[in-house]
């Protein structure tokens, strides 16, 4: 099994990046209904998966990370959610490895990282597995230019093929475009709230 590694995954990711997110998953929760199921792709350490159990019947937290998974693990055992569970895997092999259906699917900031052929595949297969998906990406169009500069700054340092997909991601037209390609059909849209950031509530 592939298993992706970054310098930063694991504690440093769950103490000082992922709580960088927490406007854009009050959104996010804000777009489900209650008692749904939901699985999140790229779930990194588990921030998001945490935040929605006191909402949904079910949460699965899928990443290709080795350590942000066993992170996230950690902080399970400690915090007890019985709705809560955790999976290292290939989000782009996810529908043969899954019987569970799930109400929503999520990927926040997992898909810029992807290579361009990976993004549809990984797309593919949430259709499969949900009826709704639920993007939070990075705005093509950036309101603010010294946010602009900070998301820049962070991708760089991120990693050379990380980078790559991100600039890749942005200029081939970002959230728009990939929801166009997968025959995605917009339901609800968040732009720039969190700044920089577009976020949709999509139905396959
Ligand atoms: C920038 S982190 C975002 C984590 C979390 N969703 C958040 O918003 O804080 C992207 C995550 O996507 C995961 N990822 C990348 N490609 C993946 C794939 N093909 N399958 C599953 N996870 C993947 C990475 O390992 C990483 O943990």
């Amino acid at each position: 099994m592939r298993d992706k590694k970054h310098w930063y995954d694991g504690y440093f990711y769950d103490r000082i990046i992922a709580p960088n997110q927490d406007k854009m998953f009050s959104v996010i929760k804000n777009f489900i209904t209650e008692g749904a199921s939901v699985i999140d792709v790229g779930c990194g350490t588990g921030r998001l998966c945490f935040r929605l159990a006191d909402r949904c019947s079910k949460v699965t937290g899928v990443d290709l990370s080795s350590k942000n998974i066993f992170t996230a693990n950690k902080i399970l055992s400690r915090e007890k959610f019985n709705n809560v569970s955790f999976i290292h895997a290939d989000a782009s092999g996810l529908a043969e490895k899954l019987i569970a259906k799930y109400d929503y699917s999520i990927l926040t900031y997992a898909i810029h990282e992807m290579p361009p052929e990976e993004r549809t595949a990984v797309i593919d297969q949430l259709k499969i597995i949900s009826s709704r998906i639920i993007i939070g990406e990075y705005a093509v169009e950036k309101k603010s230019k010294f946010w602009e500069v900070m998301n820049e700054l962070v991708e760089f340092s991120a990693g050379k093929d990380h980078y790559k997909n991100y600039k890749l991601f942005l200029s081939s037209g970002g959230v728009n475009y990939l929801v166009e390609q997968s025959g995605l059909k917009i339901i609800k849209e968040v732009i720039n709230n969190p700044v920089t950031s577009h976020i949709v509530l999509t139905a396959v």
